[in-house]
C-alpha cells in the first residue's frame, strides 16, 4: 500500500507543535521541516523565512519526531554573506560563493541560479523503503530541481539523486549538476579513499580532513576507476573502528567520470558534494526534458565500519545486485593458463579439467575471434566477433556441446565496447570510433573505444550479445571486459547531430546503460561478470545488470587478502570473483582458501597440478559447495586486520547464527615462531548457542590441531575466541563453526 504525505500534511500532533513553534518565531506558513529518517539516522532539512532549504542536522534520529522542528534553534549557523554552508543543494551565481552543487547558463545567457523550496512529498514505497521528493524552483527563471531521497529504513542506507528540468525558451547549459550535497557539523572528519592501478586496486589512504577541498575524481571516460575509486569511508569525530564510531560508507554509482568533493569550511563543518565530473561535460538540456543525475549511495552507522558494511551488503543483495540473493557458478577460466595461445583441442581438454575439479562452468576468455585480423594478441581483431576458424573450426556451438558432454556449462569473454585499429570493424566503421579526426590516435592496450552515444553502436554492442545467445541458447555465462580509457574524446555521431561534444562522456555511459537494459530485458537471468582490465569498473549502477565483478588481475593470494579486505567494506562477497592462478608463490591450499572468500574460480591447467594438489582442490571445491551459501548470503565480520597484524581473520555467519565459516591467514612471512599467541575472537554468533568447531580444507596427509570433540558456547567463542594455530607450516586455516543442538 502506498501512503502519501505532502509537505503541508504532517501528523496532527506534529503539526500543532510545529505551528506553535513557527508562530513563536514569527515564521508562520514559511518554515518547513523535512526529516529524512532511517531506523537510526536522520538528515534534517528545513526552510528558512526566505524558503531557502538548509541541512540543519545529520545524526542519530530523535525519539520524538515533533522535536525536529526545534533542532535548528539550537545551532547558530553562521552566514556572513559569502554563502550558506548548509544549503541542501547549493546553486551558483547568486547568493552563494562557496563550491556549488549546481551551476547553469540559462537560455538567455544569464549565469545566475537561485533555488527556493516549493513543495515536497514523502511516500512509503514498501514497508522498508521511503521516498522523499523535494521540489526547488528558481523564483525568476522557469528552472527547477527535484531532490530525491530513497531511504532503506532497516539497512540505514540512503540512495539520493537529483532531477533537473526547465521550461525556458531554448536549451539551458548545465555546467555542474551534482547528485548529492551534504552537510555535517560533527567535529574532526577522517576520510579513507581508494587509489588504483592495474593489478593494484583498492590501495587505501586515510587522512584527517583539514580545511579546504579534498577531491577525488576520474576523467578517464571508460574504465573510469583505473586510478581512483568512487568509494570512500568517512568517519566522524574519531577514526571509526570496526565496532565503534559514526561512519558513512559511500559510493557514487556512476560508471564514467565522477567527482567527490570534501570541504572542511571555515567553521570546521564538512560540506560534501558528489556527482558526475563536470570536467569537459557541459550538458545542454532541452526544454521539459529531465536530466537525472546518478545515485549517491551511502550506509550510515554509529557502530563502526563492521555494521555499516553488513548493512550495505544486505542492501546490495536485497535491492541492487542482479540476482543478489541467488546462486553463482564456480568456474574454470583459461586466460591465465593459455592467454591467446589455444585451439579447439586445448580448450576441450580443459572441459575435462573443469569436470575433474568439480566446478560448474568453463569460461573461454579473450582470443577466440577475428579472421582477417586474428585475435592472437591484444594488437588485433577486437571488434570482429566471429569465431576464428583456425582456432575454433567448429565454432562456439561445438564447444558448448563438448562442455555439456563433460557435464560442464560454457561461458564466453567479450569486450564489446572496444576496437583494435587492426580490425575489419575499424576499416568499415571509423565513424563509430571515439577519436579526434585531426590528431594522431592514442591507444590504450592497442585499442580504441566505440562511441556508445551513437544508437547504431548501441545496436551493434547489443547485437554481439544477442547473436551469441541466439546461436548458442545454452550459453551460461558472459565475462564483459573493458580495457581502455577514452583518449581524444570526440564523437562523429554528436558532430553529425549538431550536439555538443561535451555530451560525449555522459552519453557514453548512458548508452552503455541502454544496451544493458536491452540485454537484461531479453536475457534477465544469465550471469554476467563485469570486468575492466581487472577492477577498472565496479559500481552499484552497473551491478543492476551484472551478477558479479572481477576485482583485479592480481590474483597473488597474499595481495588478495589485503585487496579483498578493502573491497569488503563496499561489496558483499557474492559479487566478488576470486580465482586461483599461478600468481604468487603460496601453496595451492593458501590460494584456494583465499579465493573461497567470494565466488570461487580457477585459472590454471588442473592437469598440471601434483596429484595431492589436485586431490586437495577437488576436496576444497566440495567443501566450498557445502559452505558457499554462508559466504555468499551470510553476514561478514572482519576479525583481524591484515594491515595491523601478522595474520588476518574474517568470518561469515548465517542470519540465524547456526553456522559460520572463519578464514585465517598468515600475512607476514618474517615470523618464524608460532604466530597466533592469542586466540581470534569470533563475532556474530549467539551467546546462548553451543557450537562445534571443525577445520576444513586440510591438505592431504596433514592433521588438524583443532579439537572437534569440544563444544563451545557462543559466549566463549566471542569473548575468549579460538586459536587457529597459524604458523609458518599452517599458513591458512579454514574453520567451520556449527551449532550443536541438544
Ligand atoms: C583483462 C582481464 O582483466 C583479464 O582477466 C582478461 O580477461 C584479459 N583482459 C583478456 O584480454
Amino acid at each position: 500500500m502506498i501512503k502519501k504525505h505532502t509537505g503541508l500534511h504532517f501528523s496532527f500532533k506534529y503539526t500543532l507543535v510545529f505551528l506553535a513553534f513557527l508562530a513563536f518565531n514569527g515564521l508562520l506558513a514559511q518554515q518547513v521541516t523535512i526529516p529524512i529518517s532511517s531506523e537510526a539516522f536522520t538528515m534534517l532539512l528545513q526552510t528558512d523565512e526566505d524558503k531557502l532549504l538548509k541541512t540543519v542536522y545529520f545524526g542519530e534520529s530523535l525519539v520524538n519526531e515533533s522535536e525536529y522542528a526545534t533542532v535548528s534553534d539550537m545551532y547558530h549557523f553562521k552566514d556572513n554573506n559569502i554563502g550558506i554552508g548548509n544549503a541542501t543543494y547549493t546553486p551558483a551565481g547568486t547568493w552563494n560563493l562557496s563550491e556549488p552543487a549546481i551551476q547553469v547558463i540559462h537560455a538567455d545567457g544569464n549565469t545566475s541560479l537561485d533555488l527556493r523550496y516549493e513543495s515536497h512529498t514523502t511516500t512509503l514505497l514498501e514497508d522498508n523503503i521511503r521516498l522523499t521528493s523535494i521540489l526547488l524552483k528558481d523564483p525568476v527563471y522557469a528552472f527547477q530541481v527535484t531532490l530525491l531521497y530513497k531511504v532503506f529504513i532497516k539497512e540505514n542506507v540512503i540512495e539520493q539523486w537529483t532531477e533537473i528540468k526547465h521550461n525556458e525558451k531554448k536549451k539551458v547549459t548545465l555546467q555542474k549538476f551534482s547528485s548529492a550535497n551534504l552537510y555535517f557539523t560533527q567535529k574532526d572528519f577522517y576520510l579513507t579513499t581508494y587509489h588504483n592501478q592495474w593489478a593494484k586496486e583498492m590501495q587505501h589512504n586515510t587522512a584527517k580532513l583539514t580545511r579546504g577541498i579534498r577531491s577525488v575524481d576520474s576523467k578517464l571516460g571508460a574504465r573510469a576507476m583505473l586510478l581512483q575509486s568512487p568509494n570512500f569511508i568517512l568517519s566522524f569525530d574519531q577514526q571509526a573502528s570496526e565496532k565503534e564510531g559514526m561512519v558513512i560508507l559511500g559510493q557514487l554509482a556512476w560508471s564514467g567520470n565522477f567527482k567527490l568533493e570534501f570541504e572542511v569550511d571555515s567553521y570546521d563543518n564538512l560540506r560534501f558534494i558528489a556527482g558526475i565530473n563536470p570536467y569537459a561535460s557541459e550538458y545542454s538540456l532541452a526544454k521539459d526534458t529531465v536530466f537525472k543525475t546518478p545515485s549517491f549511495i551511502y550506509a550510515i552507522s554509529n557502530n563502526g565500519t563492521g555494521e555499516a558494511s553488513r548493512n550495505l551488503h544486505s542492501w546490495a543483495r536485497k535491492f541492487r545486485v542482479l540476482d543478489g540473493e541467488g546462486e553463482r557458478l564456480t568456474l574454470l577460466n583459461n586466460w591465465e593458463a593459455t592467454y591467446f595461445d589455444f585451439d579447439e583441442d586445448k580448450i576441450s581438454a580443459l572441459f575435462k579439467d573443469a569436470k575433474d575439479l568439480g566446478v560448474d562452468l568453463f569460461l573461454l576468455d579473450d582470443g577466440w575471434f577475428g579472421n582477417k585480423y586474428p585475435r592472437n594478441s591484444d594488437k588485433s581483431g577486437l571488434g570482429d566477433w566471429q569465431e576464428n576458424v583456425k582456432k575454433l573450426p567448429h565454432g562456439i556451438g561445438y564447444l558448448v556441446k563438448e562442455a555439456k558432454k563433460e557435464g560442464v556449462k560454457f561461458g564466453i569473454w567479450i569486450e564489446p565496447e572496444m576496437v583494435n585499429p587492426k580490425s575489419e570493424l575499424y576499416e568499415k566503421h571509423l565513424d563509430w570510433v571515439i577519436r579526434q579526426p585531426e590528431r594522431p590516435e592514442v591507444y590504450f592496450r592497442n585499442q580504441l573505444v566505440l562511441d556508445l552515444s551513437n544508437p547504431e553502436v548501441q545496436d551493434f554492442v547489443f547485437g554481439i550479445v544477442d547473436k551469441l545467445f541466439i546461436e548458442n541458447p545454452e550459453l551460461a555465462f558472459i565475462k564483459w571486459d573493458c580495457n581502455s580509457v577514452i583518449y581524444n574524446a570526440h564523437s562523429t555521431y554528436l558532430e553529425g547531430k549538431d550536439l555538443p561534444q561535451s555530451h560525449l562522456y555522459i552519453e557514453y555511459v548512458q548508452g552503455l546503460y541502454k544496451v544493458l537494459e536491452r540485454v537484461r530485458e531479453k536475457y534477465p537471468k544469465v550471469p554476467i561478470m563485469l570486468c575492466s582490465g581487472g577492477g577498472g569498473r565496479g559500481d552499484y549502477e552497473l551491478l543492476k545488470y551484472f551478477t558479479e565483478f572481477w576485482p583485479s588481475d592480481d590474483t597473488d593470494p597474499l595481495e588478495r587478502i589485503f585487496m579483498q579486505w578493502d573491497y569488503s567494506y563496499f561489496f558483499p562477497s557474492i559479487v566478488t570473483d576470486n580465482h586461483v592462478t599461478n600468481w604468487g608463490k603460496q601453496s595451492v591450499k593458501y590460494k584456494v582458501d583465499v579465493a573461497s572468500m567470494g565466488k570461487l574460480g580457477f585459472d590454471i591447467f588442473a592437469s598440471e597440478l601434483e596429484p595431492k594438489e589436485l586431490l586437495f582442490c577437488k576436496e576444497a571445491i566440495g567443501n566450498y559447495h557445502s559452505f558457499k551459501d554462508v559466504v555468499w548470503h551470510g553476514d561478514l565480520f572482519r576479525l583481524m586486520n591484515p594491515y595491523k597484524n601478522e595474520s588476518a581473520a574474517l568470518m561469515y555467519v548465517t542470519t540465524d547464527k547456526s553456522k559460520a565459516i572463519v578464514f585465517n591467514y598468515l600475512v607476514n612471512n618474517r615470523v618464524s615462531f608460532h604466530t597466533n599467541i592469542e586466540p581470534v575472537k569470533l563475532d556474530g554468533l549467539d551467546t546462548t548457542k553451543q557450537y562445534r568447531v571443525k577445520e576444513l580444507n586440510l591438505y592431504p596427509g596433514s592433521t588438524s590441531s583443532i579439537d572437534t570433540a569440544r563444544i563451545y558456547s557462543g559466549d566463549f567463542l566471542m569473548k575468549i575466541g579460538i586459536n587457529p594455530n597459524i604458523n609458518l607450516r599452517r599458513t591458512s586455516v579454514v574453520l567451520e563453526v556449527t551449532e550443536v543442538k541438544n
